[in-house]
């Protein structure tokens, strides 16, 4: 296993040492970092945890299943207690930019319906300002050039005006969410100053589902190091 794979394992043994408790309703996040978190929460189910779990993507769904986590339909969860996601940028107030698996939508939305989000990474994710990574946009697909122009022009209201947007492609054909919709990536970098305004901004647009950028949702982070420790902040 490579170093930073190893760091995302320590984070999600750590989150689960720190947040987790008997009882609890959780939200699964996506991408590797949560699958970490999701395989060594199996193991604590094994040993008798008690744990309601819904996750925020299809490929969580398996990797929970995998683990031996039973899974409630997220309209029948209600209120959760805690998500436990992965970032693709986070900054020392917790805003990130997330999508880079496109599962933003469901992400954010598991993340609203938890009365707190922690978040995981590791240390290779932390930046002192959001914008390098290329920030996911979810659009429907009809008439999703419109929906393009329209996000280049908000982008360019916000001081972005020389964003590099494509609709993210693999294996030759577009990448279709898990909620059916293509995903717009914004190279908008080097810095994204004002992150909060442009999220609501992006959202106002018409075709615009949601967008990667997340604000208001995480209390804190877990951090898995290189060097096999790990720290917290919240
Ligand atoms: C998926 C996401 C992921 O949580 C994010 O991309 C982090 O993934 P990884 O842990 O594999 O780096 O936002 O939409």
């Amino acid at each position: 296993m490579s170093a930073q794979d190893e760091a995302k394992r320590v984070a999600g043994r750590r989150v689960i040492e720190e947040f987790v408790r008997d009882g609890m309703k959780l939200g699964l996040g996506s991408g590797t970092t949560s699958h970490f978190f999701v395989r060594e929460l199996g193991k604590h189910v094994a040993d008798g945890m008690r744990l309601t779990c819904t996750t925020t993507s299809r490929a969580t769904n398996q990797v929970a299943q995998e683990s031996g986590i039973k899974l409630t339909d997220p309209n029948e969860i209600g209120e959760l207690d805690l998500t436990i996601d992965g970032p693709d940028e986070i900054d020392r107030q917790f805003n990130m930019i997330k999508g880079g698996g496109a599962c933003l939508l469901w992400e954010k939305i598991i993340a609203h319906a938890s009365k707190r989000m922690i978040t995981i990474c590791d240390e290779t994710k932390i930046v002192d300002r959001l914008g390098s990574f290329p920030l996911p946009v979810e659009v429907v697909q009809f008439a999703w050039k419109q929906t393009q122009r329209m996000v280049e022009a908000t982008l360019g209201h916000h001081g972005i005006g020389n964003a590099v947007i494509e609709r993210r492609m693999r294996d030759g054909q577009p990448v279709v969410t898990d909620s059916g919709n293509f995903i717009l990536d914004c190279r908008c970098g080097p810095v994204l100053d004002e992150p909060a305004p442009l999220e609501i901004a992006l959202n106002r647009i018409p075709g615009v589902v949601e967008n990667g950028l997340f604000t208001r949702e995480s209390s804190g982070m877990v951090i898995g190091k290189f060097d096999g420790t790990s720290d917290v902040h919240l």
